[in-house]
């Protein structure tokens, strides 16, 4: 029986602080594997007196000794990716040894990130709300069985392939009324393409099985967020990837039976970035100081996240799709201005009561039911153990086990590395 591989995954809207939790939990592995997405992710880590925005790159990036291994699922733009690369080497971080990346990885061209943006323009008020990197587009004909891949990079007819393809995009952009320029960006992709094929290019799902089969621990770090999902998530307001569980078995090539433990995050409360429906948003004052307190702004974009209170039917469902073992809970500091803490339970469609996250969420039948506990108005960023937690901190915490029934093992208390309480033994 070889090792198995842990998912480590958020379960709201993203922005969960997936990369903090990578970052606190690398030491107990010694592969992070990145299995979607790309650089419409933003993963925040704090250590010292360092605060790092990473994109494409796994979390695990600045714990010497590990491997970081991007998978086939991800989609890599090069002009982004050669800019972590830069800020990560400048920093000290050994890229060439550390990071792999498989061969297999779908590349974003600039044509991509154009398309992102005539679509969402022609969509007017019904926007997503994309993070416009070119994700949807890149997925679309990686699906369309048009893409490029990293291995296609080192090609003879590369020039040719990529030069195809571009004149594809160029075709259905003069179907848009929309204004373009890749000239630029043109320059900065080549030399991006440039500086991949100096690294370690692999296959990657017969490294990571290799992995396992050696015994060494594999943790795959998920991007977005399980309502992000473009199956189970609130579509069409959703990204283009699988980022439920699921998502690690094809987006790194491991098999179903090699899952091991997976590991839901979620905000003590909620947000989301872009459009689309979300059942529990506050407009008012709360919603503010929610902002605020948690400075809720996007790590890739900069826009405003919108806030509202924790959704349980919403978490109960990304829990069964994803089949969560535990849950890390972040951000319960934020929550510490509050005099009572308000807790979705179930939502009213059309007047009848609902438990569970319906069909249609875009739509104003759907009203949120709350129960209001009460807030424990301490701070809580310098605590260090489970027993200094204030009462009422404690109860919250019973109260969300007694409803997700899901063990939460893990309490953020703060950005910080230092900031995280472990509540139970991490997996073994
Ligand atoms: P990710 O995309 O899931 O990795 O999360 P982001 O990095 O986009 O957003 C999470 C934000 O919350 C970042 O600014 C983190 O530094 C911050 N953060 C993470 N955990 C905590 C916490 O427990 N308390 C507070 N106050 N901030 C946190
Ligand atoms: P991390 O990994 C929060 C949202 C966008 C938009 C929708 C589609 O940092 O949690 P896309 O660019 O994929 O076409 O955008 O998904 N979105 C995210 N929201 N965190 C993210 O990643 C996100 N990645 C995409 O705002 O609503
Ligand atoms: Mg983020």
């Amino acid at each position: 029986m070889s090792t198995k591989v842990d998912v480590l995954l958020g379960l709201q809207w993203g922005d969960e602080g997936k990369g903090k939790i990578v970052d606190v939990l690398t030491p107990h592995y010694d592969v992070i594997a990145r299995f979607q997405g790309g650089p419409n992710a933003g993963h925040t880590l704090e250590f010292n007196e360092i605060k790092h925005v990473l994109h494409t790159i796994p979390s695990g990036i600045f714990h010497p000794d590990k491997v970081n291994l991007v998978g086939n699922g991800v989609v890599i733009d090069p002009i982004i990716f050669k800019k972590e690369i830069d800020a990560l080497e400048k920093m000290g971080v050994d890229i060439k040894k550390s990071l792999q990346i498989s061969r297999k990885a779908h590349v974003i061209l600039p044509t991509h990130c154009a398309l992102d943006g005539a679509s969402e323009a022609e969509k007017g008020k019904k926007k997503i709300g994309s993070t416009l990197k070119g994700i949807g587009p890149t997925y679309m004909d990686k699906t369309g069985r048009n893409g490029l891949r990293i291995g296609d990079l080192f090609l003879a007819d590369f020039q040719e392939r990529y030069d195809s393809l571009k004149s594809k995009h160029l075709r259905i952009l003069s179907h848009y009324d929309f204004e373009y320029d890749i000239t630029e960006k043109e320059k900065a992709w080549f030399e991006g393409v440039e500086k991949i094929k100096t690294l370690q290019i692999i296959d990657s799902e017969q490294t990571v099985n290799d992995f396992l089969k050696s015994d060494r621990k594999v943790l795959a770090e998920g991007a977005q967020g399980s309502l992000l999902d473009i199956d189970f998530g609130s579509y069409p307001f959703v990204t283009s990837s699988n980022t439920v569980t699921a998502g690690a078995c094809t987006g790194l090539g491991v098999a179903p039976t090699r899952i091991g433990e997976v590991i839901g995050i979620f905000k003590a409360y909620c947000t989301r970035v872009g459009s689309g429906p979300f059942p529990t948003e506050l407009f008012d004052e709360t919603g503010e100081t929610l902002r605020k307190e948690g400075h809720e702004f996007g790590a890739t974009t900069g826009r405003p996240r919108r806030c509202g209170w924790i959704d349980l039917p919403a978490l109960k469902y990304a829990i069964m799709i994803n089949g969560v073992t535990q849950l890390n809970m972040t951000k319960a500091d934020v929550l510490s201005v509050f005099d009572e803490i308000k807790v979705c339970t179930h939502y009213t469609y059309d007047g009848e009561r609902m438990d569970y996250l319906p069909y249609d969420l875009n739509t104003d039948l759907l009203k949120p039911v709350y129960e209001t506990l009460p807030g424990w108005k301490t701070d809580l960023t310098g605590l260090t153990a489970e027993s200094d937690f204030p009462a009422e901190l404690s109860a919250y915490i019973d109260y969300l086990e007694e409803k997700l029934e899901v063990p939460i093992t893990v309490v953020s208390v703060g950005p910080n590395r230092s900031q995280t309480i472990q509540r139970t033994a991490v997996p073994a």
